[in-house]
């Protein structure tokens, strides 16, 4: 059956206000998406379906994995058969979609992967939806979390907003952008009542260090070195991931169906200048000398079709719905520091295993 975990009659024994279908639940951003879900919403049941590839991790969610109103299913979106299964037997009311391929540097590796997940995968879940809801689409809704990356690259100006065009350069935001229009596909042709995100880079607790923030922590604290892609000087917009769930929240409620809003942190910063806060804020936390990590800054070789620079406009999401990023870069920054030194098991855990095979194949032995 592929379910783990809770028997699974769990959660059918009462009735719930609402029944929500969560992928990807195990993930970085999805796991915080979980915790909200769960603990602000006890009359909804809230269904975890997550593979657990290498990038999910049921630790992210121990703190939830007892509470009445959540239960876990591991297994993958493009599983017709156990999807149409979950339909029936929950009788979803939403789906809040964030199961995917997410790493740039994997997908440059091994794009097919990311097709399978980020596309069939996407069109698989879409399907079984309209197929579960039949038309009946009243107070039914179908949200797709996807990225700015979908637009491509900035020079040293300009936003992306919701009307730039997709322009799409690696195999991963490729594989983003052909999901999105998916469910915009799905919307136009067969009602389904879907809304879309495309945020910027998030930060915080629970990001596997393959990403640059956990990776760069994680280095310092063992005093390995610093790996900085070409020179350190492309650009990301970096959003505290608690403010995306807070959007992820405000758009499945309130945003307009069939609509798209773009989510951003209004904090650029270029990778090096990233690099050298972190170094910063760990030496401090660790009482090691000024200056010890920067010592371990080492630029490597570019990424393969590096995009220069992300920047969101968000406005739309700002004046429809209120929304605002409530944590500051420097207090996000000191907060994910010292949760990520407070929890070394966490690390070591992740960093166990398959991980060390990726880290040599991406970054030599270094
Ligand atoms: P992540 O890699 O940390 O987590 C992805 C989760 O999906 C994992 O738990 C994994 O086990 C699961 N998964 C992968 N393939 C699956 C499959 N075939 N079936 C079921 N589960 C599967 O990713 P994340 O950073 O938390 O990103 C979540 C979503 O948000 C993704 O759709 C991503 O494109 C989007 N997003 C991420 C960022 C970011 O900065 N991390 C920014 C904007 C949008
Ligand atoms: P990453 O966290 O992979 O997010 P994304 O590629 O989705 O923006 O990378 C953020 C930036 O940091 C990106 O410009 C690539 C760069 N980077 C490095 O310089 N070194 C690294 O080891 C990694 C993982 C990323």
């Amino acid at each position: 059956m592929g379910m783990t975990e809770k028997p699974a009659s769990a959660g059918l024994s009462r009735e719930w206000a609402h029944r929500l279908l969560i992928t990807g639940g195990a993930g970085f951003i999805g796991s915080h998406v979980v915790r909200h879900w769960v603990r602000r919403y006890p009359e909804t049941l809230v269904v975890n379906l997550d593979a657990l590839t290498y990038a999910g991790n049921l630790e992210n969610l121990r703190d939830v994995e007892n509470e009445p109103n959540y239960v876990f299913v591991k297994g993958d979106i493009g599983d017709a058969a156990l999807l149409a299964r979950l339909f029936e037997r929950y009788a979803f009311d939403g789906v809040i979609h964030l199961a995917a391929e997410s790493h740039v540097d994997r997908s440059i590796t091994d794009p097919m992967a990311f097709i399978r997940t980020n596309v069939m995968g996407t069109a698989q879940l879409l399907h079984a939806a309209k197929q579960a809801w039949n038309g009946a689409y009243a107070g039914k809704r179908f949200y797709h979390i996807s990225t700015d990356e979908v637009y491509g690259s900035l020079g040293e100006t300009g936003y992306f907003t919701e009307q730039t065009p997709y322009s799409p350069r690696s195999p991963y935001s490729a594989a983003k952008a052909s999901s999105d229009h998916f469910v915009r596909a799905f919307f136009h042709t067969y009602g389904l009542p879907v809304v879309l995100s495309n945020c910027s880079n998030n930060y915080g607790p629970y990001q596997f260090p393959e990403k640059l923030i956990p990776l760069v922590i994680h280095n310092i604290r063992h005093r390995k070195p610093l790996p900085v892609y070409g020179k350190g000087l492309n650009v990301r917009d970096w959003l505290f991931v608690g403010d995306h769930v807070a959007a992820i929240d405000a758009i499945f409620h309130h945003g307009r169906l069939g609509e798209t809003y773009n989510i951003g942190g209004h904090s650029e910063r270029r990778n090096i200048d990233i690099v050298k806060t972190l170094c910063r804020l760990v030496d401090e936390r660790l009482g090691r000398p000024a200056g010890e990590a920067e010592g371990l800054i080492t630029f490597v070789q570019d990424r393969a079709g590096h995009d220069l620079r992300y920047a969101i406009d968000a406005s739309r999401l700002e004046n429809e719905l209120g929304w605002k990023p409530a944590m500051t870069f420097e207090a996000g920054m000191a907060l994910t520091v010292d949760w990520y030194l407070d929890n070394g098991a966490w690390l070591e855990s992740v960093t166990s295993g398959a991980y060390q095979q990726y880290y040599e194949k991406q970054y030599g032995n270094r």
